[in-house]
This record gives C-alpha cells, sequence and structure tokens, in this order.
C-alpha cells in the first residue's frame, strides 16, 4: 500500500491504466528498445481527500534537455499568460523594484511580458532546451528543479519575492512539501503565490481521465490544498476556474490572515462538497466512467476501421499518451498524428509507435476522420480547420463523451 504524499495515510487506488510510457516521450526508431515503462495508476487518499499518482517515474526521466513540450506552441495560451501577466502586473507589482518569481517557467510565455517592461524576474525551469528558449526572448531563467534549497538560494540572490507564479507545475511535483515551504520562504509577508493546474472537478465531470499521466503526480481541489497550505500557515485567499486545459482552476495562496479571502472559496467549497470530491464512491463512478469511454471509443474506431475509413490524430499530445496506450490504439486504427511542434514531427507517439507527422500531411491528405486528441484546444482548432470539415472530413472526440461531432 502506497502511502499519500501529502499527509502520510494510506491512499486507496481507485483506476489503474496499466504499461505506460513517459507522455512526452515521443521517440524515433531506434529508441523503442530502450523505452522506459511504469505502472500508471491513480488513488484518493480518504484523509486530505488529495487524488495522486501511485507511481510517478523520476523527475529527471520527464524533464530534461529534450522536452518535447513548448508553452508558446499554442496561440490560445500564449493570449492567456499575456492576461494572467497583465493581472499581475496591475495588482500585486506595486512595491518598490517588485519581484516575481516563476517554476515551470518553460519557454518564457509568461515572463516574457515581465521582462519587456522591464521588471524585476527569475524563471526557474530545469528542462534546458525550454529554458533556452526563453534566455532567447530576454526571460532570466536558472535550469534547475525548485524545492525549498533552490528557494534559499534564490532568496540569498534576489531577496524576497512580491509574487510567486506556477502554471501547470505545482501539480507536476511529488515534494510538494519542500516546494511550498519554499514558496514561504521566498515570498513577502504581504506576497501571493498564484497557481493554476487542471481542474480535478472538471476530470471528474467530463471523465478526461487523460489529464491522468506521468506529469501529473497530483488532481487537485480545493479542497485538498486547503488541507496542504493549512499545514503551511497559508490559505487560499481566491479561486478562479479557467477555460484552458480541458478546465483548470487558478488558486491565490497567501499567508493565513494577511489577506482577505473573496468569496469565491467558498462557493467553490460547497460545489465540492455537492459534487462529492470527498466521497470514494465518486471515484468508482469515475473508474466505471473511464471504462466505458475506452470501450466506446475502440468500438468506434473498429467499426471505422473494418469499413475502410481513414483516420488520424490530430495534436501529439501528452495527455494522448494514457488514451493510445490504456484504449490499445495502434497505427492500424490510426494511421498517424499531425502536429504542429518540430521537435515532435518525424517520431513516433510513446508506446504505441504511432508515426508524428507535420501538419501539411493532414492538410494535403486529409483522412475521413480526425481523432482530436487535442480536444482542449477545439475552438482554436475548429477554427483553423474549416477546410477539413469543407473536404468531408469529421472529428472524433471522446471528452465529456465519445462522439463523431
Ligand atoms: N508553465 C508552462 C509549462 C507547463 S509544463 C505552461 O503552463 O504552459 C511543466 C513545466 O514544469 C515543464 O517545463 C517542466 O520542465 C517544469 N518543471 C517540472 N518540475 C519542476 C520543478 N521542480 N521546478 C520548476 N519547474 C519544473
Ligand atoms: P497540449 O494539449 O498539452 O497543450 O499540447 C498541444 C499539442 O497539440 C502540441 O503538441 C501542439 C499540438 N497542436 C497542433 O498540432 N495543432 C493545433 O492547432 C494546436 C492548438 C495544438
Ligand atoms: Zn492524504
Amino acid at each position: 500500500m502506497k502511502k499519500c504524499l501529502i499527509c502520510d495515510s494510506l491512499i486507496e487506488p481507485f483506476v489503474s491504466f496499466g504499461r505506460m510510457p513517459i507522455a512526452n516521450g515521443f521517440l524515433q526508431a531506434d529508441q523503442f528498445q530502450e523505452e522506459y515503462f511504469f505502472e500508471l495508476a491513480a488513488g484518493f487518499c480518504p484523509e486530505c481527500t488529495m487524488v495522486q499518482l501511485i507511481e510517478q517515474p523520476e523527475p529527471q526521466k520527464m524533464f530534461h534537455e529534450n522536452y518535447a513540450f513548448y508553452s508558446s506552441t499554442s496561440t490560445r495560451m500564449a493570449a492567456h499568460f499575456q492576461e494572467l501577466a497583465g493581472r499581475v502586473k496591475d495588482s500585486y507589482m506595486k512595491s518598490k523594484d517588485p519581484f516575481v518569481v516563476e517554476i515551470g517557467s518553460n519557454d518564457g510565455i509568461t515572463l516574457r511580458h515581465f521582462a519587456a517592461a522591464g521588471f524585476r524576474h527569475l524563471g526557474v525551469e530545469p528542462s534546458a532546451n525550454v529554458a533556452e528558449a526563453a534566455r532567447k526572448k530576454g526571460v532570466q531563467t536558472v535550469c534547475q528543479f525548485f524545492d525549498e534549497n533552490v528557494a534559499r538560494e534564490i532568496l540569498g540572490a534576489h531577496g524576497p519575492a512580491d509574487v510567486f507564479l506556477g502554471a501547470n507545475v505545482m501539480c507536476h511535483i511529488s515534494t510538494l512539501h519542500s516546494v511550498v515551504a519554499g514558496i514561504k520562504l521566498l515570498l513577502k509577508p504581504e506576497g501571493v503565490l498564484i497557481f493554476e493546474d487542471p481542474y480535478l472537478g472538471d476530470i471528474i465531470q467530463k471523465t478526461s481521465y487523460d489529464q491522468i499521466y506521468d506529469e501529473h503526480a497530483f488532481y487537485f481541489s480545493l479542497r485538498s490544498l486547503t488541507f496542504l497550505f493549512e499545514r503551511h500557515g497559508m490559505e487560499v485567499i481566491d479561486v478562479m476556474p479557467q477555460d484552458v486545459h480541458g478546465g483548470s482552476m487558478r488558486y491565490t495562496v497567501g499567508r493565513k490572515g494577511a489577506h482577505d479571502i473573496a468569496g469565491s472559496v467558498e462557493l467553490l467549497r460547497e460545489r465540492e462538497n455537492a459534487l462529492g470530491l470527498h466521497d470514494p464512491a465518486t471515484y468508482h463512478r469515475l473508474r466505471e466512467n473511464i471504462e466505458r469511454s475506452r470501450d466506446e471509443l475502440m468500438n468506434l474506431l473498429g467499426k471505422l476501421k473494418k469499413q475502410g475509413s481513414r483516420v488520424a490524430g490530430y495534436g501529439a499530445t501528452s495527455k494522448s499518451t494514457t488514451v493510445i496506450n490504456y484504449c490499445g490504439i495502434t497505427p492500424e486504427l490510426v494511421e498517424f498524428i499531425g502536429d504542429t511542434t518540430p521537435i515532435k514531427q518525424g517520431k513516433f507517439s510513446p508506446g504505441m509507435h504511432i508515426p508524428v507527422r507535420p501538419y501539411a500531411d493532414f492538410e494535403n491528405n486529409h483522412p475521413n476522420f480526425a481523432l482530436l486528441f487535442a480536444w482542449n484546444h477545439v475552438a482554436e482548432i475548429m477554427e483553423k480547420e474549416r477546410q477539413f470539415l469543407a473536404n468531408g472530413g469529421r472529428w472524433i472526440v471522446y471528452v465529456p463523451r465519445v462522439e463523431i461531432l
């Protein structure tokens, strides 16, 4: 039995996806032999309610100099983080010579706005290739895994921070207590932590089980985070749902008692109670929904294959690795995946080894059906792909349910 990474109680496993490769581990044919696999399964802590992976590969296997995810590939996300930067600049960078720190700063998608405006800033980003991309945009970046020790070094070198940011990174770090201790150490007494991650409530409501993959050690709710921050003398002072990554939550956190608490916090607490996020039965239902989703998707793909339709994947997302390997989607069912990210093109998808091809291959030879792995970017993609529909192409989605659009 595994212990909870937050409160040390025994966790209750509720779903297993079997043998799974690294989600962002796009690879070449000569690397198939040495491909790394682990057991992907998630559990629920009945004590603190944190949902978490049972086993997570070591960080160096996921975050390194060939990290495949460049934040700035999506114009939608670029706009999203520009909005965040603007909000933070207007509300929290008011002291004399303020300082902002961001972890998981990736290719500088957010911090570049602070750099451009001349603010003191620092990105902490362990994946060397994306860290270098950020530096090229004038974003000061150290290539390290953030924890309490790194926080102490930053404090010594730069002094305390007004704002601490983290998007889609807090939930990646299994040593979360050390991260929160480091954040508290680094923040000024009135300073705030603003972070966002995929929201557990959305995963449950949409059966978006593809959010469960190696990088995501945790699936946060307000309730589980309240427990975590309580242990560090901190509290959530605001929450704001975000319509990105299939449903995220932005949390603002401060030292206990240092700030007023927005009404949104109590409202979300009530919503979570109604959703049953504290109830083990909710997770058993989630497992049943996941199994049903898998069966429906495989039935559909099998039927299309039989009738001779061509199916291609759209977007070689990290999330798709869970779906492809759990459902058993082979290159016979999905002939290739079109993707705009240069370092993924010409490689193969982790585990099932579906070829990843440049976007032009999709454009120039439209399949009959496109399986939308990047379902969270649906609006941006529909807008771009009118020609595919005009040519008689159809979209297949599996969130919130398996259907042909
Ligand atoms: N914030 C960006 C990137 C998210 S991907 C966005 O929302 O688009 C997660 C990023 O966190 C990766 O770039 C990864 O290298 C980084 N990361 C992983 N562990 C980290 C740690 N301990 N400290 C800082 N960054 C980390
Ligand atoms: P994400 O869902 O983790 O943000 O990954 C998005 C992936 O999808 C990334 O590899 C880029 C790819 N993509 C496309 O190929 N075309 C698109 O229009 C969009 C929005 C994403
Ligand atoms: Zn716990």
